[in-house]
């Protein structure tokens, strides 16, 4: 390797690994505004626009009980993939989350508690949406399954439905589990004892959950015609589904056999629903009624010639491996029995467990989010959740793993550095940053050289991971120039050495860079990062992807002052 290199050249590097990130031409900063069709309607803005905005979206969920830990992440990576979108300078991406609120596991919930069902989803509902809150959730819309214009969103799409010859009428007999909200053959369930009561009871093997017998009429979708589709769908080079792992599985199954699906209930035993147009006697299955939920915020049904301004079909829809047949096998169906566009991926993530067991809100074992967040901050809680939570795996969830990531990477990693590299400057590190922007500095040493390179390689692996629907492995490429950086500063000895400049400048482009880069995961922390580093924090260019670029900012780190980013933890496990 060249010992020598000036920055001349290295700005020459950074050409050399094109760093310059994709910019959406329409999608600038001040670009107009999407023109609502109607309220609560996203749609692309209308000037001649080449790329509709990014949609994301989380699962709904039910309002049976509070949100726990499992939620909570779900809501954080469907964020930190619209922030990203919007730091690659898609002003205009969307976040939808929200609620589902009909069906029998509602209409249960509701009645234990004593409760007007209604009131009891407004109640639930508000905890969903303060959780939002709390997350520091960049949601553009927190959609209710008992809003009106989704109610009229899920009619029309059954009559779609029927219109084209995909819904029949049957004799319907099997095991429905209220909890999955869910009909399971025969050769997936078993018996089983209840340990709290010693009943015998039928139950899910995949789940654990009770199933009761149900024998009815009631409307069928004819799920079967799909099979080959589907299958194609899931080999698909650009993969439909990530991880892989559970396109494996799902071909698998799928393979193996495709029935039809019973798609509404006799209204005598579900009442709390939405009633099949033109048929009061049924009321439709919850999940066919939920999925539509990222249709009606796209403004489904779209008005005549308006289907290509709309910002449907979303990007990706992010949910836990619990519901990957949903959202992989029934909701890709029914958009394709309407010639409607598919999703273009579907994120799916492993799931947080206690003692090696899921986190459910049926089960109780859960950890309560906002008193996690108040212990360990917003911040520290996003960045444990993305940094620990697995994709293809799933999680243990522990007080002390949270304290050890806290300490490690946030107390000792960044924020020790930040503090000590601005002591070390003694006031001096603006005019560091003007001296090294400018040329003025003599050559750097071979180590210097060694960590400008690692920091222009490290943003488009950044970007890579995060194209590859990766956050973890993102947040890990960049908690490694943060580990770097500590590795380089303590070799360098910058407090000892005379001329400290070089190792000074480039652990201050190592912070600009990282705090760039976790926006998307830390928006509250990178931005006090960015301030105390006194980075132009009101001018966007500044804290965009694209000024993740090594020695591109000539203008930060004047008067800058030490400042406690991450304060200690009160408690400890
Ligand atoms: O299934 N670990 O709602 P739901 C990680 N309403 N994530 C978890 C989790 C855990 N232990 N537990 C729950 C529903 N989640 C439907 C969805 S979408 C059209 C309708 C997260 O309240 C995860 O995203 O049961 C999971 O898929 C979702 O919450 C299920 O939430
Ligand atoms: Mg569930």
């Amino acid at each position: 390797m060249a010992s020598r290199m000036p920055l001349r050249s290295l700005s020459r590097a950074t050409q050399l690994f094109n760093v310059r990130p994709w910019t959406c031409s329409n999608c600038r900063v001040g670009s107009a505004r999407p023109l609502p069709l109607r309220r609560g309607v996203a749609t692309t803005p209308t000037t001649n626009t080449p790329k509709k905005p990014y949609y994301v979206t989380s699962p709904i969920f039910y309002v049976n009980a509070a949100p726990h830990v499992g939620h909570l992440y779900t809501m954080v990576m469907a964020d930190i993939l619209k922030r990203w979108q919007v730091l690659l300078g898609d002003n205009d991406a969307q976040l939808l989350t929200g609620t589902d609120e009909h069906g029998m596991k509602i209409q249960r919930a509701a009645l234990e508690a004593g409760m007007d069902t209604q009131a009891f989803c407004d109640m639930n509902c508000r905890t969903f949406e303060s959780l939002a809150k709390a997350a520091n959730l960049s949601h553009d819309h927190f959609i209710r399954t008992t809003d009106p214009e989704h109610r009229e969103a899920v009619q029309y799409f059954w009559e779609m439905l029927k219109h084209r010859g995909y819904i029949y009428t049957s004799k319907h007999e099997g095991w429905y589990s209220v909890s999955d909200e869910t009909f399971y053959p025969q050769t997936q369930v078993q018996n089983s004892l209840d340990p709290s009561t010693g009943r015998k009871r039928m139950v899910s093997i995949e789940t654990g959950k009770e199933v009761e017998w149900s024998s009815e009429i009631n409307y069928h979708f004819r799920l079967s015609a799909f099979k080959d589709r589907l299958l194609e769908l899931y080999q698909r080079s650009d993969s439909f589904i990530t991880p892989s792992t559970y396109a494996t599985e799902l071909i698998q199954s799928v393979s193996s056999g495709l029935q039809d699906l019973s798609i509404s209930r006799p209204a005598e035993r579900l009442t709390w629903g939405i009633p099949v147009p033109g048929d009061d006697t049924q009321t439709i299955y919850v999940w066919l009624d939920a999925l539509v939920n990222y249709l009606t915020r796209a403004g489904y049904p779209f008005p005549p010639g308006q289907e290509k301004t709309s910002i449907w079909p979303a990007n990706v829809h992010v949910v836990g491996k619990d519901i990957v047949r949903f959202h992989c096998v029934y909701w890709p169906a029914f958009l394709m029995a309407l010639d409607l566009p598919l999703p273009r991926n579907v994120l799916v993530h492993g799931h947080w467990t206690m003692n090696r067991e899921k986190m459910s809100k049926s089960t109780g074992n859960v950890v309560n989010p906002f008193f996690a967040i108040d212990r360990f901050g917003v911040d520290g809680m996003r960045f444990f959740l993305a940094y620990q939570g697995g994709l293809a795996n799933d999680a243990d969830y522990d007080n002390s793993f949270i304290t050890r990531d806290y300490k490690k990477w946030l107390q000792g990693g960044i924020g020790n550095l930040a503090s000590r590299t601005i002591g070390v400057a003694k006031g001096q590190l603006g005019s560091y940053i003007q001296a090294a922007t400018s040329n003025k500095l003599p050559a750097p040493s071979p180590a210097d050289v060694e960590h400008q390179i690692m920091l222009v390689q490290a943003p488009p692996r950044v970007a890579e991971q995060m194209t590859g629907l990766n956050p973890r492995a993102a947040l890990q490429e960049i908690m490694s120039i943060i580990e770097k950086t500590n590795k380089y500063f303590h070799a360098a000895e910058p407090w000892k050495t005379p001329d400290h400049r070089w190792v000074l400048y480039n652990v201050a482009e190592s912070l600009r860079i990282s705090a760039i880069l976790l926006q998307p995961f830390m928006p509250g922390k990178s931005q006090e990062l960015l301030e105390m580093l006194r980075v132009d924090t009101s001018n966007p260019s500044k804290r965009s992807f694209a000024a993740a670029v090594y020695g591109s900012d000539q203008d930060y780190g004047q008067n800058v002052q030490k400042g406690y980013l991450f304060l200690p933890l009160l408690t400890e496990d």
